[in-house]
């Protein structure tokens, strides 16, 4: 990996593993992008910059490429950066001060008026680029739009998109499809990433396929509203530009301020979908996770088994039977704390409600851990039920608008961590209770959106969106500062906070809530295209789902969320002893596969969208897990067999269960030896070791 610069052509030059980038000084001083794709040597940078004396056309042509877009000159997309001087005068006209490279870090300087504006670069082991900006200003200016990134692709006859969107309970619904000519927004204007749109997506010609063509992916680390807009120019070049904020927010930066934009990263792959997914997986994991290397427990949590109904009392019998099973970390949900029986009351009051915790949370605590568990708990410190102590005492704190009606959600309100007060009231709190008590683990919840947004005094109103981000990320980082040994799993009603923002400060994430086996394969197959297994928590539930009323086999559940962290959610106490029994065999089973599944390479095998028959490949070492799922048949039609990936045709193979040895080469002529239950919703798993 290194970054060079080409004096004479005025450019730089970023190599990675896998591809090559080059920024270069376009005539107008404009800093553009001149190069995007397969590795190229230093030499052929100069060559590449022969259209720089293009001029202005009606058809910007120009500003195809440009790293920021700005509202200068001819320039008629929708701009990464809005700007308003005192004076009236708009934009950034860029004026190339310096540059400097650090090891694998580029930042180019640009000045103009009283501001220096510094594009970062940022090349990783992984083929993924970081791209970060920062403004300085020496004079008042507001901001309207200021993105980190916009990212240019090479011409190509067709643009498809593929990106994730869904709702509550139904995420990770993976899209694709064909670009139009013009501008395709994705985004959340919620004040958190959403359920609806995930900061991910990825771009080809209409021809790639999972294992090979080229793509074009990006992913934005931003856990706030946010937006991607991508332009495919009646001129066939296609540039997305994404950052933190939805349209229309506007803020205000004093003389002497600075202001840093979330990072936007972006990855090129010659292998397909496939290729990409990994690409991040393994970027996620090693440069962004905090604790990745780590394997995660296989846990117990409470909630689809008592729902609000938490008490020592109904909690001390399931801490045995998760123990039984092979749980080693046993997590209580919602409703421990303050006034909270149901969703009305209680958010802010974190202190062990008395009448369900008598003697505080000690006595479970040591419970769980005699049993050499470890214990986790559930919070939602960003919310506000309006009926709790807390909102009696600071009404003021929750984000609102003077002299409107605050809408209330879930009967919640956001609590405002933009104020000072707030986020250091939220530091002491959870920090007091990490203290006082002895907790391995918080599930760290966020049940609503924002809405009417405001500040009471009305200074900045809209600050509030990006501020709030940048206080719940300096909370989680303070506590795990001085909370070392505590892990956090990001939730927010499921999945509307799952993006490389927050999962620079948590362990994990919780996928959805829905958990229906069924559902599930759908849905991890669309949370694999960014993010890796060892981020994707997955319970086994009871069945009939609540959700779903669907009725799955035990095996089937614990094979379906044994695809990612397993945990177990169901009411234990209603398991028979069979039921009991087996699930500590399937515990056992993930526990043997677990470093495969949350460390190894991740190959998909089949679209369950479109196929009945698919799996989930993991590679690490010498070990090959497959979980293989089948929808319900129809028309008992034979199935094409399910065939491995990065297996070589002359390698060989131990079946693990059986002893059989199997060439690469049948594996891929016959399929792999899956060994089916025949009901409805089957599940097999293969585990395989590299024969001598
Ligand atoms: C939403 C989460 O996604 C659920 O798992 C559960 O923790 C509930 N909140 C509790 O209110």
């Amino acid at each position: 990996m290194t970054i060079s610069f080409d004096e004479a052509a005025g450019a730089w030059h970023l190599s990675g593993p896998g591809h090559s980038y080059v920024v270069g000084l376009c005539d107008q001083g404009m800093p553009r992008q001149y190069y995007w794709g397969p590795p190229i040597p230093d030499g052929a940078v100069a060559g590449l910059l022969r259209d720089r004396g293009e001029e202005y056309s009606f058809d910007d042509r120009i500003h195809n490429g440009v790293e920021l877009l700005g509202e200068l000159g001819p320039q008629f997309a929708t701009p990464s950066l809005q700007l308003r001087h005192p004076d009236g005068a708009k934009g950034f006209a860029w004026n190339y001060r310096d540059h400097t490279v650090d090891g694998d870090h580029l930042a180019i300087v640009f000045t103009d008026r009283e501001l220096a504006l510094t594009l970062h670069y940022r090349i990783w082991n992984t083929g993924v680029i970081d791209r970060w900006a920062v403004l300085e200003t020496g004079a008042p200016v507001e901001i309207g739009r200021f993105d980190s990134a916009a990212w240019t692709l090479p011409h190509w006859k067709d643009y498809r998109l593929s990106h994730l969107s869904g709702e509550w309970a139904a995420e990770w619904q993976l899209r694709r499809v064909e670009l139009p000519v013009g501008e395709t927004l994705l985004g959340s204007r919620r004040g958190n990433t959403s359920h609806q749109a995930n900061p991910w997506c990825l771009i080809d010609d209409g021809t790639a396929t999972e294992t090979g063509g080229e793509v074009y992916s990006s992913a934005l680390a931003w856990s706030g509203s946010w937006r991607v807009q991508i332009r495919r120019s009646t001129q066939g070049r296609l540039t997305l530009t994404g950052g933190a904020g939805q349209e229309g927010l506007r803020w205000h930066l004093e003389a002497g301020e600075a202001w840093e934009t979330p990072v936007y990263s972006a990855h090129y792959s010659a292998d397909g979908f496939g290729g990409a997914s990994r690409a991040w997986h393994e970027h996620l994991r090693r440069h962004v996770m905090p604790t990745a290397e780590e394997d995660a427990p296989v846990l117990f949590n409470s909630w689809e088994a008592v729902t609000f109904d938490v008490s020592e009392k109904k909690q001390m019998p399931l801490v045995d039977l998760a123990a039984r099973i092979g749980c080693e970390q046993f997590v209580i949900d919602d409703a421990w704390f303050g006034s909270r029986t149901s969703d009305t009351a209680g958010l802010g009051d974190w202190w062990p409600n008395p009448d369900r915790f008598p003697n505080g949370l000690k006595p479970l605590i040591d419970a769980v851990h005699a049993k050499g568990m470890k214990f986790g708990l559930w919070i939602e410190p960003e919310m506000v039920n309006p009926d709790s102590d807390l909102y009696r005492a600071h009404p003021d704190w929750a984000i609102h608008q003077t002299g409107r009606d605050r809408t209330e959600l879930r009967a919640q309100l956001v609590l405002d961590y933009s104020r000072a007060e707030v986020a250091a009231w939220a530091f002491a709190t959870l920090d007091k209770l990490l203290g006082d008590n002895d907790i391995d683990f918080l599930k760290w919840d966020h049940n609503r959106p924002f809405t009417e947004v405001g500040r009471p005094d009305g200074t900045d109103p809209d600050r509030v969106y990006i501020d709030h981000v940048k206080a719940v990320y300096e909370l989680k980082r303070k506590l795990r500062e001085a909370h070392p040994h505590v892990r956090i799993e990001g939730c927010a009603g499921g999945a509307a906070r799952v993006d490389p923002g927050i999962l620079r400060y948590v362990d994990q994430v919780w996928t959805s809530d829905n958990t229906d086996a069924g559902d599930r394969v759908a849905i991890q197959h669309g949370f694999s295209q960014a993010y890796p297994a060892r981020a994707m928590g997955a319970w086994v539930t009871d069945v009939p789902n609540p959700f779903t009323r669907r009725v799955t086999t035990l095996r089937f559940r614990f094979q379906v969320a044994g695809a990612g962290l397993l945990a177990v959610g169901g009411d234990l106490s209603e398991w028979s002893d069979a039921e009991l029994d087996e699930a500590a065999e399937h515990v056992a089973v993930y526990k043997d596969i677990r470093a495969v599944v949350q460390h190894g390479a991740q190959y998909r095998l089949g679209d369950p969208e479109t196929e009945q028959l698919t799996g989930v490949q993991y590679v690490l070492g010498d070990r090959i897990v497959v979980l293989a799922f089948k929808t319900p048949s129809r028309f008992n039609r034979p199935q094409a067999p399910l065939r491995p990936a990065a297996v070589a045709a002359g390698s060989r193979w131990v079946d693990e269960d059986t002893g059989e040895i199997h060439w690469g080469a049948g594996l891929h002529a016959h399929g792999l030896p899956l060994r089916w239950a025949d009901t409805d919703w089957d599940s097999a798993i293969l585990r395989l070791r590299r024969a001598e």
